[in-house]
């Protein structure tokens, strides 16, 4: 009789602490081991660019945001434009490959480091821009489509051991996330970036022949925003999966 009850009472359990799992086609590595690691994270990309719920892991080849502040307009700066995003949805994150990892040790130290590639980045949504760009002063809202392309980049974030009772697993929790964006094209198209349709084109065509330069005012915004988006989706997988669970268990 006892033993039934223990039984319904570790069924119940089970139920209420959905710890994510790693889908058993996904090969385990050894903590530390960076090569494996860097295969194993491909891997899940690869097959599952509509995300993983099981791990907390989001859909990669469309992620939408809302608000996303570019550039502010900073009086006596350089920074002489106001860009920002009402509406923003990217696509092309499935698309991704990391190169190398560093930190994923078997005993959690200091953090995590993930450098990759993803070949190109689409940006459409609703804009809306006042101020100057390449000198020239620019007042528009609309539709608007931006393609980042060869894009390189490195994100490091601090982590610590979140021992959880619930389940008695060790999880791991970050804070921070700081990541560098390269990039080794842009093209953008802004629709009714000024009042004209004639200088409306010639506004982008401009923007587009000098993109190094436009490049050069938004990189840290785009950077700031990547960070969130990074945060984000790093910190669901790891609410989710325990640290432990992640590495194959050496026996
Ligand atoms: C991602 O790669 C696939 C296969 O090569 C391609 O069809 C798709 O257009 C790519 N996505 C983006 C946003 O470039």
């Amino acid at each position: 009789m006892s033993k039934m009850w223990y039984t319904l009472a570790l069924l119940l359990l089970n139920g209420f602490f959905v710890r994510g799992e790693l889908p058993p086609e996904i090969e385990k590595c050894a903590g530390g081991d960076a090569n494996c690691i860097v295969e194993t994270i491909n891997q899940i990309v690869q097959k599952y660019p509509k995300g993983l719920p099981g791990i907390g892991l989001d859909a990669l080849d469309a992620i939408d945001f809302q608000d996303v502040v570019v550039s502010e307009a900073t009086p006596n700066t350089p920074m002489q434009l106001s860009l920002k995003f009402n509406t923003l949805r990217v696509c092309g994150f499935e698309n991704t490959t990391i190169q190398h990892v560093k930190g994923f040790e078997k005993v959690l130290r200091h953090g995590f480091e993930l450098a990759g590639w993803t070949p190109l980045l689409r940006l459409d949504g609703l804009y809306e821009a006042e101020g100057r760009l390449l000198m020239l002063p620019i007042q528009g809202k609309g539709v608007a489509q931006v393609e980042l392309s060869g894009c390189q980049f490195t994100c490091r974030a601090k982590a610590v051991e979140d021992q959880r009772t619930a389940d008695a697993k060790l999880y791991a929790k970050i804070n921070k996330v700081k990541c560098l964006v390269n990039i080794k094209g842009l093209h953008v198209n802004f629709d009714k970036l000024l009042d004209n349709q004639e200088l409306s084109d010639s506004m982008n065509e401009l923007i587009n022949n000098n993109w190094q330069d436009v490049w050069n005012t938004m990189r840290k915004g785009v950077n700031s925003a990547v960070n969130q988006v990074a945060q984000t989706i790093i910190s669901r997988v790891l609410d989710k999966l325990p640290y432990d669970d992640f590495y194959k268990q050496v026996l």
